[in-house]
């Protein structure tokens, strides 16, 4: 998609502030600091339009992008920030569940994880929950630029195996740094919207 035309709607906590235009929606899933901001910032050609996080774990809402006028992309505070109070996680984890299970535009959630790194438990537990919910997901592996292209598919094939990761599911090598990936990751989306 080339998008030209691309709104910040608002950062929302519960359901009843959510765009209620029924347009298809696209959340973002990963750890605190891989990469998901930067992700949209990519997808969409904007070099700062989803804030890249001073501090990450802080931000508890959910932020929509209208691009286009045809979907959103929804950036989401990521997890697994150790400096988290455990207040701040649980209601985190409520407003997560809420969105993620209760809302029938949600297209798929783009799960973000670093190439370079085995998942980590956090990951394998969105993995799974995400499939236990029966939302469809796409892996990205992002961070690519920081190894060398000949190890791409020895790390893809410890992320598909780490993460118990369904055949159908897709696993895109990305980059928000170099843009690899991008038209791979975009046709992903438009498939399902
Ligand atoms: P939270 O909002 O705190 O959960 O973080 P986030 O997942 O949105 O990560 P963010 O996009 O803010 O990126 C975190 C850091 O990783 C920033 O310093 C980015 O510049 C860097 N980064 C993100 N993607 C890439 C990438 O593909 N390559 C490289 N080299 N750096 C990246
Ligand atoms: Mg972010």
């Amino acid at each position: 998609m080339k998008v030209h035309n691309v709104e910040m709607i608002g950062s929302f906590v519960r359901p009843e502030q959510f765009p209620e235009d029924g347009l298809p929606e696209f959340a973002l899933a990963g750890r605190s600091n891989v990469g998901k901001s930067s992700f949209i910032n990519r997808m969409i050609g904007r070099k700062a339009m989803a804030r890249i996080s001073s501090k990450p774990g802080k931000t508890q809402q959910l932020n929509f992008y209208k691009i286009e006028e045809q979907l959103y992309y929804v950036d989401v505070p990521g997890y697994g920030y150790a400096k988290v109070s455990k207040s701040e996680r649980a209601a985190w984890g409520k407003m997560i569940e809420k969105y993620f299970m209760g809302r029938d535009q949600l297209r798929a959630v783009v799960l973000i994880i670093d190439i370079r790194h085995n998942p980590t438990n956090d990951d394998c537990m969105m993995y799974d929950f995400l499939k236990h919910y029966n939302i469809p997901v796409i892996v990205v592996a992002t961070k690519a630029d920081k190894i060398p292209k000949g190890k791409w598919d020895k790390h893809k094939k410890h992320v598909r195996e780490t993460l118990q990761m369904d055949k159908q599911d897709p696993l895109i090598v990305f980059s928000s740094e170099k843009g690899l990936g991008f038209e791979e990751a975009w046709a992903e989306i438009e498939s399902r919207m």
